[in-house]
């Protein structure tokens, strides 16, 4: 059961966020174990969609494992885990997680695990929807990232979605360096 301290506008199950798209329908929403596809779970093994998921990588990601997560976020009241559905299959996630009420601001993650969307703006466009849409909460006035340092595609979509490098090599971690991205009000 989704808690109702969670971050307001995402905590309905019913809520659905647009996203502009000139190739079919497109839009986020919470996902809940029943969205968990096949292509869900094979993208999570895919090498290439994992390469800077850490800890994504590091285990199997099995249809329960991928279940378990999925409740996790639902049950976390700092977290919210959003599917992108493009003309009605599950493409994608957005999270957004570790918000932080004193602080006023939230992570975001996102993984387009359908590789033959890449390139085509879609990760820009469901970071800057997903960014709006956690401002217009009230609850945050910053938005977090932290991206490999190696990872020069997931900077440059940040970066055209209005994210700033703000500490480099900000977080020293055991699989390498990742660099603080920032966006605000
Ligand atoms: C990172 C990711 C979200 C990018 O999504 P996308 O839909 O391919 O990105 P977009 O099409 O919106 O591209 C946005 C910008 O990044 C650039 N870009 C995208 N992939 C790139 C690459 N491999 N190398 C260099 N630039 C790249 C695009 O050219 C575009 O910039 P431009 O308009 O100046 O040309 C997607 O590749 C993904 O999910 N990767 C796997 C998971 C991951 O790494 N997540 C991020 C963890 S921090």
């Amino acid at each position: 059961m989704v808690k109702p301290e969670k971050l307001e506008i995402f905590s309905s199950t019913n809520f659905v966020l647009q996203v502009p798209s000139s190739s079919g329908t497109g839009y986020l929403r919470v996902l809940t174990p029943s969205d968990v596809s096949g292509a869900y779970v094979q993208g999570m093994n895919d090498p290439e969609v994992t390469m800077w998921l850490d800890g994504v990588k590091n285990n199997v990601q099995t249809y329960e494992v991928i279940v378990e997560y999925v409740l996790q976020n639902l049950n976390d009241a700092c977290s919210v885990l959003l599917g992108f559905y493009l003309n009605e299959t599950l493409r994608g996630t957005v999270r957004l997680h570790e918000l932080d009420r004193k602080e006023r601001s939230v992570t975001i993650g996102i993984a387009l695990f359908d590789r033959t969307l890449w390139g085509l703006g879609f990760g820009c466009r469901l970071i800057e929807a997903v960014s709006a849409a956690g401002f217009e909460t009230g609850l945050i006035d910053r938005i977090y990232a932290g991206i490999d340092e190696r990872n020069l595609a997931s900077q440059r979509t940040f970066e055209k979605a209005g994210f700033t490098a703000t500490e480099l090599n900000a977080y020293d971690y055991k699989y390498g360096r990742a660099l603080k991205f920032k966006k605000e009000i």
